[in-house]
């Protein structure tokens, strides 16, 4: 049962249903939320299909510290989703702290593209040398969406061209940019189809609904041949559709395959930069060199700052038109200021190589603790990890389950049926070795 605050969330000294999850104080503040937050979220929980009969409401969070997080009964989660991904060196990490506390007495918003604050030079600086050519130029944005929106406009720019290649299951950001190449869910598309760009064209992912890699590199090929493609753009490890890595090779063929055909290589390492999954950029560690990165989510431990880096020759379609990409808070110096201490600390701390040696320790221990007929996959890359379950309501059940012991983890996949581990990079293995015992008890439980 989950730990009250003072004990471990794997504590022998906790008693069981001692406390509720949602307790009260998360029910209240629930409902008061049903009340004035758009309806598409509390809808979706109850309404999703195979929705479980038992309880879902949600927690409600108040606080959190390392790996962490308490909700405003005072329950104790170990934190497997750290924001989705984004709080990348844990919770409250003190030299995010300090960079955050020492740059709001300075300068808290400056004014964006027109004057450039200091912090905001020095992280441009650090973003273009993480570019796979080692000097790329840079575009600060304020989220996943507004990186990848960047990239499909600097492709544009420098190809002259409107086409696009995305993939089946991919996800990119719902903004209306990225949402026309977000093959995750045709829902999330088909009410604004007429508005979205009409020049993409989806191709099958490796490993997503049984597609091949051969399937996939032929098809794109075919569309390249055939259609006007300013870019391919690709998640280099498929994070929201179930954290499915392509083979080895498929990545850089890709890049070949663009750059045959004049188009530019976009990677979308949102999810999968900075660490997350076993190298700073996913794609140079398997080999391919994009044109366009997009990062986000982790960059600002937290806070929402995501840049689209590119190579100084994609950036040049800038130059020569009148057009800006920009908004108010891009850039800000808070943003930037957190982004140089995450930076500063992955390096300080070792925390890239570090989350790709854990990476594969965990693989192996999941493995030994889940051989299980309802688990039925478990892969990744570093510390973005996906265990496939026989379906979205097991998943679902376990994930509510495993609230119940103190662990808080997400679905994912294009079918729901994905349970996604991407916990900060300091997380421990004994953490994810008490994981690993508590999801099998979970798939157990009748
Ligand atoms: C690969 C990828 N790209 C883009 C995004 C969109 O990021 P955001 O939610 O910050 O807009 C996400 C979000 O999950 C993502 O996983």
């Amino acid at each position: 049962m989950v730990a009250r605050e003072g004990t471990l969330a794997d504590s022998s000294s906790e008693t069981p249903g001692e406390s509720l999850v949602p307790g009260p104080r998360s029910r209240a503040h629930a409902r008061r939320a049903a009340l004035v937050e758009c309806p598409a979220f509390g809808h979706r929980r109850s309404e999703r299909p195979g929705a479980l009969p038992e309880d879902s409401a949600p927690i409600v969070l108040a606080r959190a510290a390392g790996c962490e997080l308490f909700d405003v009964d005072g329950n104790r989660y170990l934190d497997f989703a750290a924001g989705f991904g984004s709080v990348l060196i844990g919770h409250g990490h003190p030299a995010l702290k300090r960079a955050i506390r020492e740059q709001s007495d300075l300068l808290i918003q400056g004014l964006g593209d027109l004057f450039s604050s200091d912090v905001k030079v020095a992280l441009m600086e650090n973003l273009a040398a993480l570019h796979p050519s080692g000097h790329g130029q840079v575009l600060l944005t304020q989220s996943g969406s507004d990186a990848v929106a960047a990239a499909l406009k600097t492709a544009t720019l420098a190809t002259g061209r409107h086409g696009f290649i995305a993939f089946d299951g991919a996800y990119h950001g719902l903004g209306f940019g990225p949402l026309a190449a977000c093959g995750f869910q045709a829902s999330f598309r088909e009410p604004f189809a007429p508005q979205l760009n009409a020049h993409v064209r989806f191709c099958p992912y490796p490993g997503v609904r049984g597609a091949s890699a051969e399937q996939a590199l032929d098809l794109v090929q075919k569309t390249l041949r055939t259609e006007s493609i300013a870019g391919i753009l690709v998640e280099p490890l498929m994070g929201r559709g179930g954290c499915t890595a392509p083979p080895l090779g498929f990545l850089v063929e890709l890049g070949r395959l663009a750059h045959d055909a004049g188009a530019l290589l976009i990677a979308d390492e949102v999810w999968t930069g900075l660490g997350r999954a076993g190298g700073w950029l996913r794609s140079s560690l398997d080999g391919a060199l994009a044109d366009i990165v997009c990062l986000g989510k982790g960059l600002g431990g937290g806070l929402p700052i995501s840049a689209c880096v590119a190579s100084q020759e994609a950036m040049a379609g800038w130059a020569s038109g009148d057009t800006i990409h920009t908004s108010t808070h891009a850039g800000a110096p808070l943003g930037c200021a957190a982004a140089l201490a995450v930076l500063n600390t992955l390096k300080a701390e070792s925390l890239v190589a570090g989350a790709s040696a854990l990476g594969e320790r965990v693989q192996t221990l999941l493995r030994a603790r889940l051989g299980h007929p309802r688990i039925i996959d478990i892969r990744g890359a570093g510390l973005m990890i996906g265990i496939e379950l026989d379906s979205a309501r097991t998943a679902l059940q376990t994930t509510r389950r495993l609230l119940r012991r103190g662990f808080l983890v997400v679905t994912g996949g294009i079918d729901g049926a994905t349970l996604t581990l991407t916990p900060p990079l300091t997380m421990s293995e004994a953490n994810f070795a008490a994981l690993g015992d508590a999801i099998r008890e979970c798939v157990e439980e009748p």
